[in-house]
């Protein structure tokens, strides 16, 4: 058995755990972070698949994410914006392919009218929303008892506008079926990104991209750290009381520590047993969180065939298997890479065939988008999150109907010496690598707050 001794032990080496780690260490306290994986990142991760570099996770940086801009240029990354050049194309219900430039979907005028106005309607109710706060709305438990779908169903009978209105927070963001989750939660998904009209701006949300790859975010903050992360120790067991904790990991190793943060997916608290158990309240609570689903599909070809034609790469379809794609094309890279999304219901479709069918069911889809010559890829590469174990799902995790107003607000708390961070769990940057850093920072700023205290 190793033992050791630190004032916090760290549980998770994604973006928040090692920012986390990064700003004790910083102020003075020893640390050690604990990795249930044999690498650094969590959802973060770049690899070499049949040789082609792809960022299997979390890739994109927007405008908006001060805390990942300044921690990307800190660690001295470069970035590079996203390929766009040309028109989008978008694939109607009567499956035609429709070009386009700007952010409207080509739909007809009385659509555009239904869409422009929804919009401006959610862009005034989001302006009230405190991505930190939006349990404290004076109506947030009428909007977190009213489905995504039943709200903008309410709004209008036009379908097409319906439908193109709600996958910006449904199959594009949260990842779950439109009825699955609340006006409220579709609130704070777009109040976290400071407005609605900026999640439907492929453009701003998907800006820029880091060379090399967004997970060495994760990777230099852990270099920083040195031996002080320990991959393949899955933490299975955390006793507790006012006095400290004691963390048992895999490998026999024993930390004992001052305090403990929880740097991981709240859906995955449950894998550790906590002596003894933890309060009712966090019982209930995280019974009530759940990740969305969706599969990232990578498909690289010889050339980025697509910008002959004059195609920027972007394209969208409420109707389509994967409903957005985009050129993802690295940056120096002679070859052309599109990645495509496939979300929440048609995700769970696609992995009761065979993985033949699949890959043929989402190149034809792709194909809708940019001709036949998408059906033909030198590599075909699908991230599926839901069936790794210390994940479950992508991209991340978001209360279930009602869950937020009732227990949003506690989500955050410290229980005693446990303390928690995750992407899950922001207000600016929710769900998102920038989320996840303002965790870090926050739950080691209180424990610093507290050691000082
Ligand atoms: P994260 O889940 O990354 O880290 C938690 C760590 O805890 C993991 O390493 C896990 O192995 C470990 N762990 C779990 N249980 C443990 C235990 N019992 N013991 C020890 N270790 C344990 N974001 C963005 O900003 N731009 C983007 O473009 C995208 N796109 C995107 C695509 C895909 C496919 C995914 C899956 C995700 C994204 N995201 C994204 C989201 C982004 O990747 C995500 O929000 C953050 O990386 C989450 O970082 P955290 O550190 O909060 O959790």
């Amino acid at each position: 058995m190793t033992e050791l001794t630190r004032d916090v032990v760290i549980v998770g080496a994604g973006a928040a755990g090692t920012t986390a780690a990064n700003e004790l260490k910083k102020a003075g306290l020893s640390v050690v972070v604990l990795e249930a994986r044999d690498r650094v990142g969590g959802r973060l991760w770049t690899d070499v698949i049949d040789g082609a570099m792809l960022e299997i996770g979390g890739q994109w940086v927007s405008p908006d994410q001060d805390a990942l801009i300044e921690t990307v240029a800190e660690l001295g990354l470069e970035t590079y914006s996203r390929y766009r050049e040309g028109d989008s194309v978008y694939v109607g219900p009567d499956g035609t392919a429709t070009r386009f430039t700007g952010d409207m979907f080509p739909v007809a005028p009385e659509t555009e009218r239904v869409i422009a106005e929804i919009t401006e309607r959610l862009d005034a109710m989001v302006a009230e929303i405190d991505p930190d706060r939006p349990w404290a709305h004076e109506k947030a438990a009428e909007w977190d008892a009213i489905s995504w779908d039943a709200w903008l169903r309410a709004q209008t009978d036009d379908d097409e506008a319906v439908r193109n209105l709600a996958f910006a927070t449904g199959s594009a963001m949260l990842t779950k079926p439109t009825h699955a989750f609340s006006l409220l939660q579709s609130l704070l998904m777009a109040a976290s990104a400071g407005s609605y009209s900026h999640l439907v701006d492929a453009d701003f949300i998907l800006d820029k991209r880091v060379v090399g790859g967004l997970q060495q975010v994760p990777l230099l903050l852990a270099e920083r750290l040195g031996d002080d992360v320990l991959l393949g120790h899955a933490v299975r067991t955390i006793e507790w009381s006012d006095e400290g904790v004691t963390v048992h990991a895999d490998g026999d190793l024993r930390v004992r520590a001052r305090h403990v943060i929880l740097a991981l997916a709240p859906v995955l608290y449950n894998r550790i047993s906590f002596v003894p158990a933890l309060p009712r309240l966090q019982h209930q609570m995280h019974q009530h969180i759940s990740m969305g689903f969706v599969i990232k599909v990578h498909a690289v070809y010889d050339r980025p065939f697509w910008r002959e034609q004059g195609l920027s790469g972007t394209a969208f379809s409420p109707y389509e298997l994967s409903h957005e794609a985009y050129d993802n094309t690295n940056h120096g890279d002679e070859r052309g890479t599109l990645v495509g999304f496939v979300s929440d219901r048609n995700a769970d479709d696609v992995f009761r065939v065979s993985a033949e069918e699949r890959k043929e069911r989402i190149l034809e889809s792709l194909s809708h988008y940019y001709g036949p010559e998408a059906k033909n890829p030198v590599v075909y590469y699908e991230s599926d999150w839901g069936s790794e174990e210390w994940t479950r799902g992508a991209y991340a995790a978001s209360f279930d109907m009602g869950g937020l107003h009732r227990y949003g607000a506690d989500l955050r708390t410290a229980v005693g010496p446990i303390h928690f961070a995750c992407s899950d769990m922001a207000g600016a940057g929710y769900q998102h690598v920038d989320g996840a850093i303002r965790m870090g920072r926050l739950a080691a700023a209180n424990i610093v707050e507290a050691a000082r205290g």
